[in-house]
């Protein structure tokens, strides 16, 4: 079963335009579902929610089916495992402030210098309450981060490792379930950012036994909101960081300060719809329950991904003057279509604005992921070059961007 590019594109609105969309990782486009349910919430239930009459209800109905099918979606055991809110960045440093009154000074947390800052900075906010922070190093030769380098820093005092489920630089997969069990053998918890992978591939939080996992619905087809997964048992315990009434038992309430927004979280739906749609479009069998139909649907995109990348990671390995800053295959096992490059002798700031006129969106920078470009040396060179591609685009487009770049290189 090959993906039907005609079909994926149909429920894209911007992609009828003239531009090739390459910034994904930045923030995907939106599909058309989601647009269509925040418009049906706010003109046709836009009330508070959890009052007696029938709008009320009506809207608290359509909030709950968004929540429970993304419970369901990550394969979570219940919806209370379940907890939205603004942004990635956000969720994370609700989860920090709170996770931080359960530990005790000298207690000790493992960041990565891999990670987005969002899943770097809360936990070294932690110094501030007398917790130890230390940085698990990305190996500089092989680009990964190794387990032998995380097990010299674990102790007893361990108490979370915090690392990243792909690197929105280097694009490589790390394997989020080994790592997991390895954290757990030593006794602490895993926080895994989720958002450079979750737009390539089906989420299975109880597979991968991850303790909390969080990831961006922009990225993901979806409005700006975000997802933050953490296992009952764990959530159940936090202290609560919302009103003073609002009790430990309140899951994931406690968590929600200002509660949830209300059309984002409804528009968080259509992103299921349109994965439901594609599905129904590529299989028949109507039985099996919406975990594998997401997950059917993301292989179909993982598939076509990896030959998006091919002809581009092809060509990047082709020129002497350009390195790529992460795994120079396309295989789908080992990285996401997030792909990332210098050029010799030219600054990485230099490229994008070449390319620009061609109406093929790149982009050039550290991307928040400034502690990695930093220790790679390369932020004299204002960073990488940026290719980040999605199962909408073509290889078309894949190939009107290489034309382009050879003109450059
Ligand atoms: C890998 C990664 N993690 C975290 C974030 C932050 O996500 P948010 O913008 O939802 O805070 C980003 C955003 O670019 C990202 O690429």
């Amino acid at each position: 079963m090959k993906l039907d590019l005609d079909i994926v594109r149909g429920n894209f609105p911007a992609l009828a335009g003239d531009w090739t969309y390459f910034d994904n990782a930045g923030g995907s486009q939106a599909a058309h579902q989601i647009g269509n349910r925040i418009v049906d919430y706010l003109n046709n239930t836009n009330v508070q929610l959890g009052a007696s009459y029938e709008i009320s209800q009506l809207s608290e109905a359509k909030v709950n089916k968004a929540q429970n099918n993304w419970a369901d979606a990550i394969n979570a055991q219940s919806v209370s495992e379940v907890v939205f809110g603004s942004s990635s960045t956000a969720l994370l440093q609700n989860l920090s402030r709170s996770l931080v009154q359960t530990y005790k000074p000298g207690d000790e947390v493992i960041v990565t210098n891999t990670d987005h800052e969002a899943n770097i900075g809360p936990w070294i906010d932690m110094e501030k309450h007398g917790m130890v922070v230390k940085i698990w190093e990305v190996n500089k030769d092989s680009l990964e981060l190794e387990l032998d380098d995380l097990d010299k820093l674990m102790t007893e005092k361990t108490k979370l490792v915090a690392f990243t489920h792909a690197s929105n630089i280097l694009g490589t997969i790390n394997p989020i379930k080994e790592i997991t069990e390895f954290i757990h053998k030593r006794g602490a918890l895993s926080c895994v950012d989720g958002v450079a992978y979750a737009p390539h591939r089906a989420i299975d939080v109880q597979l991968w036994d991850v303790d909390f996992y969080v990831f961006s619905m922009y990225k993901v087809y979806g409005p700006h909101y975000s997802l933050l997964f953490g296992k009952k048992e764990i959530l159940d315990k936090l202290p609560s960081i919302n009103h003073f009434f609002i009790g430990t038992d309140d899951v994931p309430y406690k968590l929600q300060p200002g509660n949830v927004n209300y059309e984002l979280t409804v528009g968080c739906q259509g992103v299921l719809d349109y994965i439901d749609d594609i599905y129904y479009q590529h299989y028949q069998d109507t039985s099996i329950l919406l975990f594998d139909r997401y997950s059917k649907v993301f292989d179909l995109f993982a598939n076509h991904e990896e030959e998006l990348a091919r002809p581009l990671i092809d060509f990047l390995n082709s020129k002497k003057n350009v390195k790529i800053i992460g795994k120079d295959t396309a295989n789908k096992e080992i990285r996401v279509p997030t792909i990332a490059f210098t050029v010799a002798g030219k600054k990485s700031s230099e490229i994008p604005p070449l390319v620009d006129p061609h109406k093929i969106g790149i982009r050039w920078g550290d991307f928040y992921a400034r502690r990695l470009i930093d220790d790679l040396g390369l932020s004299n060179n204002d960073g990488i070059v940026r290719v980040s591609m999605v199962h909408y685009n073509t290889i078309d487009e894949v190939s009107r961007l290489i034309e382009v770049l050879d003109t450059i290189f």
